[in-house]
């Protein structure tokens, strides 16, 4: 039986491809999507989410709901830089028109779909924690009742990718971040630590884009072009790292990952520290304070196996 999903998502463009992952994975049954402002300001998002369902030409829409315009307390950073204007590497112009935009309310959608699916829900949160942060503002009991929470964001052991110590997710919303990972709902984080060692070269993308040859595959390719730039021109590979797609993995096949129960703070005031994980590996943390399941270490070939099997169908 397919597991209830809700995705909680920023709609860039990786996580456009943890969205078509999602759809092509039988194992998961994706009941709603919601937005929230990250990479690009969070009407983009909704737009891009539609976007994709109608490529993707998804026979059983899930709900689609908007959410935060802003984060609690920071003011919005966005990274179009890296996800193009649009969200998804300036081409969504090139894509059809979207038509019938009428989303739902986000934090409704979360408390909803909790209760509905109480235990057997997973939420896959691929953008900053705003939306979660907000349902549990307004009615903790219930978000208590989801399953589990697959966060991808934070940086344990690794330098960041928003300054020094900070990943972008937990950077753009410190406060959001805060409040669900010691909140008590069990929550796996997906870091930097394993997202960085699953990369996907340029190509490699073209070669596969080319034996498939559908309006799927070239969409992708064209997507990904510019996020591809971008890490050839700050990171020094044409490729680019799969972070979204990986925390879509773990909800498919948490095995996929090897993790580390741990209490994590993240800072949310710190003059050069915010948005740090901060994690007690030394295990001196009071019992009775929540912990959450960290991702150190990810099973690299079987996860770029999965993603390629499922993104070139
Ligand atoms: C995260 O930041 C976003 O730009 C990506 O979509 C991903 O969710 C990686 O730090
Ligand atoms: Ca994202």
């Amino acid at each position: 039986m397919s597991k209830p999903i809700l995705i909680d998502t920023d709609a860039g463009v990786d996580d456009a491809l943890a969205l078509i992952l999602a759809f092509r994975s039988p194992e998961l049954s994706v009941k709603a999507i919601t937005t929230v402002a990250g990479n690009v300001d969070v009407k983009k998002c909704t737009r891009n989410v539609y976007r994709l369902l109608d490529l993707l030409q998804v026979k059983h829409r899930p709900i689609i709901a908007e959410g935060a315009r802003r984060p609690l307390r920071a003011p919005l950073l966005t990274a179009s830089e890296v996800h193009g204007p649009d969200g998804l590497g300036g081409v969504s112009a090139k894509l059809p028109p979207v038509r019938n935009v009428k989303p739902e309310n986000a934090v409704e959608t979360i408390l909803r779909l909790c209760r509905r699916y109480g235990k057997r829900l997973s939420i896959v949160t691929i953008g900053p924690l705003t939306n979660v942060a907000l349902a549990l503002k307004s009615d903790r009991r219930t978000v208590l009742r989801a399953g589990r929470i697959v966060s991808m964001g934070g940086a344990f052991r690794v330098p960041g990718n928003t300054g020094p110590v900070a990943e972008f997710n937990y950077f753009v919303d410190p406060d959001a971040a805060h409040a669900v990972l010691t909140s008590g709902v069990p929550v796996t984080v997906i870091p930097l630590d394993v997202t960085h060692q699953v990369v996907v070269m340029r190509s490699e993308m073209e070669y596969r884009a080319r034996r498939r040859a559908s309006d799927v595959a070239r969409t992708i390719l064209d997507i990904t072009k510019d996020y591809m730039l971008y890490h050839r021109e700050t990171q020094g590979f044409n490729g680019g790292y799969l972070h979204d797609p990986l925390a879509v993995g773990v909800a498919i096949d948490p095995g996929l990952v090897r993790t580390r129960r741990v209490h994590v703070d993240v800072e949310a005031d710190g003059t050069y520290t915010r948005g740090m994980t901060v994690a007690d590996f030394r295990n001196r943390t009071p019992r009775s304070l929540p912990a959450v399941e960290v991702a150190l270490n990810v099973d690299r070939d079987r996860f770029l196996r999965l993603f390629h099997d499922r993104l070139w169908m």
